[in-house]
């Protein structure tokens, strides 16, 4: 399980970075999706070169940090998070040396970098797992993995009854070296990812030596893909209930494959790896727990943070999301830790179509041109009020690449071009979440809008993404790019980040608070409502007066506060 390394590490370049350890707390992290950020050498696929390029378009944004989706070697059954070697980057995405170049860039520009750890699976194409399928059942090989017999007299019969994310069994049999029916392996993903056993201390060693591998070169930390699940309870018991969403316990009972005790020794022996660097190293936890078990994992010797996934859930209303950021901070102070906020990542659709329907959304189902569309104007104009709400709270936001042009979801992809695994293991019915994945937009004209200079990217661009795109939005006053960009830069200004929550009595339909001198003001409801006398206003998600239009979010410092 080593991975030739043929480019010396580089010392970690630090310059441009302030010196900070509790930079985390606060940081604003935008997540690049490599295959569809931009793409340098022309072959339709986003590539490490391309970011590097576009990296001033970042330091232009006022991000602290990125956080890199994988770019390892990798068979793409599920877009990258199906790794065949953990310390190499995919030859489609560059090299180690363009990572180092990558590294070095951000660093000089302020910014941090953290990239994807992998850790509960693999690629079935990985050296290990080759080795699995052709040693023997009972073999140190299968102990890396979760082989069993099947059920059954001829064993013809899963071993327990859990189901794939991505639809389907959790098992697949394989056929034994001999050629007869064989055992069943573990895979709580695609076939194609099959779950590593972390009872196993070679699997564990295994994985200090990858964070070792990223730290030593400097990298700032890692987003821990699907950390909940790493243990599972002994003997793999039966789960007849579903597994999907914000895990919740049952009776008191987290299912066997989430949350199980076990975990949070892995993630203090991680903790206590980064330690040994600089004290600037972080660890993100990706686990769509309720914020009082999420925060269990970033206790003060675990991982720094964790995504907030009840956020992202939470529907454009004002009692749903004041309730959702009360619990959120209430259960990360009691644990010291920041709370973090996000509305979109590359699994969801994206916020500004989510909120383009009333009513409830699939965040993952995915949208088809035959499906009902979502109210584009609508969905950009609460997806604007969302974000202005949510970068003026407290903690640390993560923002997922192109959510700053408002980017809508593409939702008339041809079904031919769909790549998520889910769309064929559903049998059709449920397309996924290639939409919002789709490569980004730079210039309204030329081949792929900008994003390279092949027009046939990996996936199709919708026609009308031109006008979305970084160049037609740069200089436009009340462009969403402009937007975000004085949202972030008012942010750091006034330390919001490093803030307190104070809500003030509104009506219905209204959320309004303070955090530091700025006051907030979002309106959920039909009508206009007046800002307070004496005004001044720092920003707003939608042009307003002297009143605050329906699904617009104002931030503004009041004669009081500014004496
Ligand atoms: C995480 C990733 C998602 C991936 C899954 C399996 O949820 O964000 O993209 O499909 O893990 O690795």
């Amino acid at each position: 399980m080593t991975t030739a390394d043929p480019t010396p590490a580089l010392a970690p370049a630090i310059t441009g970075l302030p010196a900070d350890d509790t930079w985390w707390r606060t940081a604003v992290i935008y997540q690049v999706y490599p295959r569809s950020f931009a793409d340098a050498d022309g072959d339709g696929t986003g590539d490490l070169p391309g970011i590097t390029a576009h990296l001033d378009h970042l330091a232009d944004l006022g991000v602290d940090a990125l956080w890199l989706s994988p770019f390892y070697p990798s068979p793409q059954r599920d877009g990258g998070y199906d790794v065949a070697d953990y310390r190499a980057v995919d030859p489609r995405y560059g090299t180690l040396a363009d990572f180092d170049a990558l590294l070095a860039r951000a660093h000089e520009l302020g910014i941090r970098v953290i990239v994807d750890l992998v850790p509960n699976h693999c690629s079935d194409q990985h050296p290990a797992f080759c080795a699995a399928l052709a040693a023997a059942p009972g073999s140190d090989e299968r102990a890396l993995f979760h082989f069993r017999d099947g059920r059954g007299p001829d064993g013809s019969l899963p071993p327990n009854d859990w189901t794939s994310m991505f639809e389907g069994p959790a098992w697949t049999r394989i056929t034994e070296a001999d050629g007869s029916p064989g055992q069943w392996y573990l895979h709580l993903f695609d076939p194609g990812q099959p779950d590593w056993n972390w009872d196993n201390a070679a699997v564990r060693e295994d994985f200090q030596e990858t964070l070792r591998f990223w730290l030593d070169r400097g990298t700032d930390g890692f987003r821990v893909d699907v950390c909940d699940a790493l243990v599972k309870a002994p003997g793999l018991p039966d789960w007849p209930r579903p597994t999907h969403g914000v895990i919740e316990p049952v009776d008191g009972v987290m299912p066997p494959m989430w949350d199980q005790e076990g975990i949070h020794e892995i993630f203090r022996t991680w903790r206590r790896l980064l330690d040994t660097y600089d004290g600037r190293r972080i660890l993100c936890a990706e686990a769509w727990l309720p914020p009082e078990r999420a925060a269990r994992i970033i206790r003060a010797d675990e991982m720094h943070q964790a995504f907030n996934f009840r956020f992202l859930e939470t529907p454009w209303q004002a009692d749903a999301l004041r309730d959702v950021i009360d619990a959120s901070l209430a259960a990360n102070d009691a644990v010291g830790a920041p709370t973090t906020w996000v509305l979109s990542n590359h699994d969801v659709m994206r916020h500004a179509s989510r909120f383009g329907y009333e009513g409830p959304v699939e965040l993952e189902h995915g949208v088809g041109a035959d499906d009902p569309q979502p109210d584009r104007p609508l969905g950009l104009r609460r997806a604007r009020a969302a974000t202005a709400l949510m970068l003026a709270l407290p903690g640390s936001a993560y923002l997922y690449q192109g959510e700053e042009l408002g980017l809508p979801e593409a939702t008339a992809l041809p079904d031919a071009a769909r790549q998520d695994p889910v769309w064929e293991r559903s049998g059709h019915r449920i397309r996924g979440r290639d939409g919002c994945r789709v490569p980004l937009p730079w210039t309204a004209e030329g081949p792929a809008f900008g994003f390279g200079d092949n027009p046939d990217t990996w996936l199709p661009q919708p026609a009308d993404y031109g006008s979305y795109a970084v160049s037609a939005q740069r200089d436009r006053p009340g462009s969403t790019l402009r937007l975000y960009r004085g949202l972030l830069e008012l942010r750091r200004r006034h330390r919001l980040g490093a803030g307190d929550l104070r809500w003030t009595a509104s009506p219905d339909q209204v959320l309004r608070f303070a955090n530091g001198p700025v006051e907030v003001m979002a309106n959920f409801g039909t009508e206009p409502v007046a800002l307070p006398a004496g005004t001044r206003l720092l920003a707003s998600s939608a042009p307003v007066t002297d009143r605050v239009p329906p699904d617009t979010t104002v931030w503004f410092t009041t004669e009081s506060r500014q004496a």
